[in-house]
């Protein structure tokens, strides 16, 4: 089996301030498959969040169903292993770290699950050394950078030996330094480890650096492919308040002026290089 993640046709609504439900999910379906990195784009208050709580039970769907390693997570007997195959990563590092030493913080859920103590020491060791993370591992979480913080918060997750983790916007609160660090640990645990990830975030660069991106526009799925398709629909893109990244943008700026250049770039070094030909082609030296 190797769907990871189910979600058939939900549907999710919140009581609004006036007691009429909010809809906020609208009979979406989507599979997220053994191995992959997805990243889920899509304005503020599109249902990114909401939908990402369906993914380990924290909410269930008013109607449809989803499964997790194909358990249905509206049976509440399942709740432990959907939460141990599916760990979720917030925004804020600092409200999910709980201890005052980094190694013991990321024992604290095995601590409570009962793990027997030599195998608590490998996996913690484990999950810090997959972060980068094991030479702090008696230090204070306060003495750490932000982006520090948050892969000692991943390896928190990373100890229950998830096949998936869930990371809502894991970089929004960090500067370009913490944001590098954490998504380059995020692709090592995908790439390395074979852990699946979902991936939402408001950086384009970083939706681009993932193999799959889930465009969610009013609690529905507007795009979903490859990073260089999706991006490639700049135009409807905008329309639903989204950028994309800066080298998609500058080509197809270029593009409307009439320059013949592909329209599938996402990074930039696709973007140097399609300049490269097309000034070769006009035999500008340069
Ligand atoms: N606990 C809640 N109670 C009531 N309404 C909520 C709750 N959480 C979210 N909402 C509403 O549901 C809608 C979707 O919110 P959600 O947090 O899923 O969006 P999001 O795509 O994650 O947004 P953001 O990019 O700002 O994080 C919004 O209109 C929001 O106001
Ligand atoms: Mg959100």
């Amino acid at each position: 089996m190797d769907s990871i993640i189910s979600a058939q046709n939900i549907s999710f609504s919140y009581q609004g301030e006036d007691n009429q439900p909010n809809m906020v999910l609208h009979d979406l379906s989507i599979e997220i498959k053994k191995g992959e990195f997805v990243a889920v784009l899509g304005h503020n208050g599109s249902g990114k969040s909401t939908l990402a709580k369906h993914f380990n039970s924290i909410l269930l769907p008013m109607s449809g169903v989803v499964y997790v390693v194909g358990l249905n997570t509206a049976d509440e007997s399942h709740l432990y292993d959907i939460r141990q195959n599916v760990g979720m990563v917030f925004q804020n590092p600092d409200n999910q770290i709980v201890a005052t030493i980094v190694e013991e913080d990321v024992a604290f859920a095995l601590e409570n699950m009962g793990v027997p103590p030599a195998e608590i020491r490998q996996r913690v060791d484990e999950a810090l050394k997959s972060v980068g993370m094991y030479e702090h591992r008696l230090h204070a979480p306060h003495q750490l950078s932000g982006g520090q913080k948050q892969r000692v918060a991943i390896a928190g997750i990373i100890a229950m030996r998830p096949q998936c983790i869930v990371l809502d916007e894991p970089t929004a609160m960090l500067d370009p330094k913490g944001r590098r660090e954490v998504m380059k640990t995020i692709r090592r645990l995908n790439h390395d480890y074979g852990i699946t990830v979902v991936l939402i975030t408001h950086y384009m660069d970083e939706a681009a650096q993932c193999d799959r991106v889930v465009v969610v526009d009013s609690g529905a799925i507007l795009l979903d492919d490859i990073p260089s398709r999706v991006f490639s629909h700049v135009e409807q893109l905008k329309s639903v308040g989204l950028d994309v990244p800066q080298a998609t943008e500058l080509i197809y700026e270029l593009r409307k002026n009439g320059y013949d250049l592909p329209d599938d770039i996402i990074t930039e070094e696709g973007c140097i290089e399609a300049l490269a030909k097309l000034l070769e082609g006009a035999h500008v030296n340069y």
